[in-house]
């Protein structure tokens, strides 16, 4: 399959580069500024991404391009751009002040292919400390803005492009309509990505990879393990076993609903009620991440024993997804490696890895999840940490504690359902405040608990603001809170954003 390579210099937007590419139905690979996967057949153009650097700075990143301009299209995006000019002999300088904010085009070659249909005008945005101030010999600047002569450039005859702009950031209006001339009317893109035919192509590289061989799967009840396993669930069949694990912190009703869920899709499950085992062990326990600690451990120790039982596995698969495995650079110049996997489970079971989704983001596993034929319920559930209500009752557990989290819980989830609130939030939750305060009912004078709603838009829970829900459903969930959940006399709504707060607190 035809690839954009998107060269990664440690920019913010990098990833935004990506999906923007990936939507424009072109598959693409982001990969560190000095790992370009040289000799890859399937590669049809290079983006080289922004910086949060100088080019000038000691430790830029400064890869030679030989190799790569000239023999691929090349876009050049902030710093990348800034790059292109340095490496042929332009003049970078900074500006003073860092540029940041809207700016509008005037189009000095509106002929050039990367600005077709462009309008004149059209705003950009901007965010950078230095500027090209005169672009090498031989190349051509294409769009000006106000302050920043040589916003776009090209050499035609390299097939070079650069833009001061970022076009992949929303503020950029007709930004994505820059990458669609750069990826397929410079590229020549087939647009041969898209969730069907990454659910056609991964089925049938499963189905030859895996053979007869027995795979194990654990569920968690979210998007990303759901879709991992219907998608191997379509290639291998019943060689395939699930492992849903109630580790007694889940939603209320969640394990018996979840699990009928997944025992309609056909897939081959097995349910584990463990919720006793683990609460027992967390008793007494108040630190977060003591309670992590204890949750993972003991999750490892639950699937394993029940993994051992089936026999004959050889692979475990897992709902890794792009995001985890980007090998992304830090303005050091070192390359961090951040991978994500279930507790150490596989180099305990000596079980090979099996990670279908390990190309997609976030947005593509619930198209794929669609394209599956999956029920909407499913694949847009909102995310819900791994150790569950554990690090949303502040404090030590108890069961009682569980209870009162879980239908105040179910009050708020459903209540956003209802009122067609569900899908405009990112991540929503009742957090158990470990305080009492008075309180009064009838006649009587109550001592009882407090809880805090939480809901937050976001786009990759990486920042993250607080959802401004009408008060009026804020009134009516409160209400029925306190009249429904025994023990609870009083609810507040969290206005804070991330940064500084988290999405959890604990
Ligand atoms: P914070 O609280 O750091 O959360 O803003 C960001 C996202 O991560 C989830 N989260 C977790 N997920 N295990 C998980 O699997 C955890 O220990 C954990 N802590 C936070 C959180 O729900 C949000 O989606």
């Amino acid at each position: 399959m035809q690839k954009v390579i998107i060269l990664d210099f440690g920019s913010q937007t990098t990833q935004l580069i990506g999906r923007r590419v990936r939507e424009l139905g072109t598959f693409c690979e982001i990969v560190p500024w000095n790992k370009f996967p040289a000799g890859d057949p399937d590669i049809i153009g290079v983006i080289l991404s922004g910086s949060p650097l100088s080019v000038y700075a000691e430790d830029a990143f400064h890869p030679s391009l030989d190799g790569i301009v000239g023999r691929y299209p090349v876009l050049g995006i902030c710093y990348g751009a800034q790059l292109l000019s340095y490496l042929y002999g332009g003049r970078i300088e900074p500006v003073g002040t860092r540029e940041y904010g809207r700016a509008n085009l005037t189009l000095l070659e509106p002929s050039d292919p990367l600005l077709k249909g462009i309008d004149e005008g059209s705003q950009v945005w901007m965010s950078h400390g230095d500027s090209i101030t005169a672009i090498p010999e031989g190349f051509r600047t294409i769009a000006s803005t106000g302050t920043v002569a040589n916003a776009a450039f090209s050499l035609p005859q390299k097939k070079v492009w650069g833009v001061q702009f970022h076009p992949e950031v929303a503020h950029s209006v007709q930004g994505t309509l820059l990458l669609e001339n750069f990826v397929e009317g410079i590229c020549g893109s087939r647009r041969e990505w898209s969730a069907g035919s990454f659910v056609d192509q991964t089925v049938r590289e499963l189905k030859e990879e895996l053979g007869d061989d027995k795979v194990i799967l654990g569920l968690s009840g979210g998007v990303d393990s759901s879709v991992a396993a219907v998608l191997l669930n379509r290639a291998i069949g019943s060689n395939l076993t699930c492992i849903f694990v109630n580790h007694g912190l889940l939603r209320k009703n969640e394990y018996e609903d979840v699990l009928r869920d997944y025992q309609c899709l056909g897939l081959n499950v097995i349910g584990v009620d463990a919720g006793k085992e683990f609460l027992s062990e967390l008793e007494g326990v108040s630190e977060p991440e003591r309670k992590r600690k204890i949750i993972g451990a003991k999750f490892v120790e639950v699937f394993n024993s029940e993994a051992s039982k089936i026999e004959g596995a050889s692979w475990l698969a897992q709902g890794t997804i792009y995001p985890d495995r980007i090998e992304s650079c830090n303005i050091t110049g070192k390359v961090i490696k951040s991978h994500h996997n279930v507790g150490g489970l596989p180099e305990e079971m000596k079980l090979k890895l099996c990670e279908p989704l390990k190309w997609l983001f976030k947005d593509e596993v619930r198209a794929v999840g669609e394209s599956l034929g999956m029920p909407r319920h499913l694949v847009y559930r909102h995310p819900f940490p791994g150790p569950g209500l554990a690090i949303r009752i502040l404090g030590d557990i108890t069961p009682e504690k569980v209870r009162i989290a879980q239908e105040a819980d179910d009050i708020f989830i459903r209540g956003l359902r209802e009122w067609g609130l569900y899908d405009q939030v990112w991540q929503a939750g009742v957090i158990l405040l470990p305080v009492r305060s008075v309180g009064v009912m009838g006649d009587e004078r109550t001592y009882e608990r407090t809880v805090a709603l939480r809901a937050v838009t976001s786009s990759d829970a990486m920042t993250a603001d607080w959802a401004d829900l009408p008060t009026d459903f804020l009134r009516k969930v409160s209400n029925e809170i306190i009249n429904k959940v025994k023990g609870v006399n009083r609810v507040c709504y969290d206005i804070s954003s991330k940064p500084p707060a988290t999405i959890e607190w604990e």
